[in-house]
């Protein structure tokens, strides 16, 4: 059976679209679904490729027992756009950025983690704040509303 390809995207992949790549990898696997999931992460920049996962997040995964040990950043290409099922951005700005870097989206794949959810959005940026439990809440409420999307529009997920 095919996976569905998530990549989650924001700016620099070392805050917020780290923590949907290891939420999400949470939530599959503890609905029994993991095999059914390929889910990675991306930034729009090259400013901190090869970098980890930035320290503030990295805590606050492991307060929830995440471990993401071993992902760096990197960039998104074209590649990607072809490779992926959905590609989930954090933002409108990576929103521009996602588009530019793709080629446009002639195949409907790029969209926002929080219009999965009641209150469509920005997920926090906790990059000049520093308030990732802000993110934290968001990128869960993000994820467990696309995982709820994808069991009604994928029948085999039930
Ligand atoms: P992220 O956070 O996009 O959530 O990974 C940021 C990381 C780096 C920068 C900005 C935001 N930066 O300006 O380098």
């Amino acid at each position: 059976m095919q996976k569905i390809r998530i990549l989650f995207v924001c700016l620099g992949n070392i805050c917020r679209s780290p923590m949907a790549e290891f939420v999400m990898k949470d939530l599959i696997k503890k609905a029994g679904l993991a095999e059914y999931f390929e889910i990675a992460s991306a930034a729009t920049s090259s400013e901190e490729l090869g970098n980890p996962v930035y320290p503030p997040a990295r805590r606050k995964l492991a307060e929830h027992g995440l471990d993401c040990t071993g992902k760096t950043a990197r960039q998104l290409t074209a590649a990607d756009y072809r490779y992926y099922d959905l590609l989930v951005g954090m933002d409108a700005s990576n929103l521009r950025n996602m588009q530019r870097l793709c080629g446009g989206d002639p195949h409907k794949k790029l969209s926002l983690l929080l219009d999965y959810t009641a209150r469509p959005g920005s997920v926090a940026d906790p990059w000049y704040t520093g308030d990732f439990e802000a993110t934290w809440r968001d990128v869960n409420e993000g994820c467990a509303a696309l995982l709820e999307q994808l069991k009604q529009t994928h029948p085999f997920l039930h």
